[in-house]
């Protein structure tokens, strides 16, 4: 998703930089902060940040490369107070050096862009590179809660899944919503009320 490039995005985003932290000030920040720990990768505009965060307690880091969804991300955890939430508006794939390894409680990724075309599917954020690097930043038996609506996105990922890191632990192909442990990104609102069927797999760290 790339959203319309706005221009109160990037001097919002320098404004707020105890929230909004650059890579460099991404190690010093996350071993002090009170765990524990939860990212969100690709957390688009933060509908389910802002309802899982203040629900989970400890802290919660969200990445986001679109400037503009980190922005607006960023102004919900301005206006709305929440506590406990740090962003990093940046792509997964410059972090690696950057995050801390068997550190997460639990990993979230919602509705990741399917980038649908074979001659692309490196790009997909389940690519076993991107996967392996996910699993190495949870704490050993934690888990990462994937939900899509693509078949593409949500078969690739079962191919791709490194099974000497991550194991299956539920695979729901037709996920009935369940509000007591789980919150509806934007996406997901969206995509139940065009019909869409929801894919969710929770994957653990061996
Ligand atoms: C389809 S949108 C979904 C947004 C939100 N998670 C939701 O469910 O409403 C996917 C988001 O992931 C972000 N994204 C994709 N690849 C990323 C990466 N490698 N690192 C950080 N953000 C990424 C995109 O910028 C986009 O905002």
């Amino acid at each position: 998703m790339r959203t319309r490039r706005k221009k109160w995005a990037a001097p919002y985003l320098a404004d707020h930089q105890e929230i909004a932290v650059n890579e460099e000030a991404l190690p010093s920040l996350l071993e002090n902060l009170p765990h524990p720990l939860y990212l969100e990768v690709g957390a688009g505009k933060g509908a389910f940040m802002a309802q899982m965060a203040p629900r989970l307690g400890g802290s919660y880091l969200c990445l986001e490369r679109d400037e503009t969804a980190a922005a607006s991300l960023l102004r919900k955890v301005v206006e709305e107070d929440i506590k406990g939430v740090y962003l990093a508006p940046t792509d997964l794939d410059y972090l690696e050096n950057y995050l801390p390894k068997d550190a997460f409680a639990g990993i979230f990724m919602n509705f990741p862009d399917p980038w649908p075309k074979k001659r692309h599917e490196k790009r997909r954020l389940c690519y076993q590179p991107r996967l392996k690097l996910l699993a190495s930043l949870l704490k050993p038996g934690a888990l990462l809660a994937l939900k899509t609506d693509s078949d593409v996105f949500y078969e690739f990922a079962k191919e791709q899944l490194p099974a000497d890191c991550l194991e299956i632990v539920l695979d729901e192909p037709d996920y009935q919503f369940d509000p007591s442990g789980d919150a509806q990104s934007e996406y997901e609102i969206k995509k139940r009320e065009a019909g869409f069927k929801i894919h969710r797999l929770l994957l653990r760290r061996i």
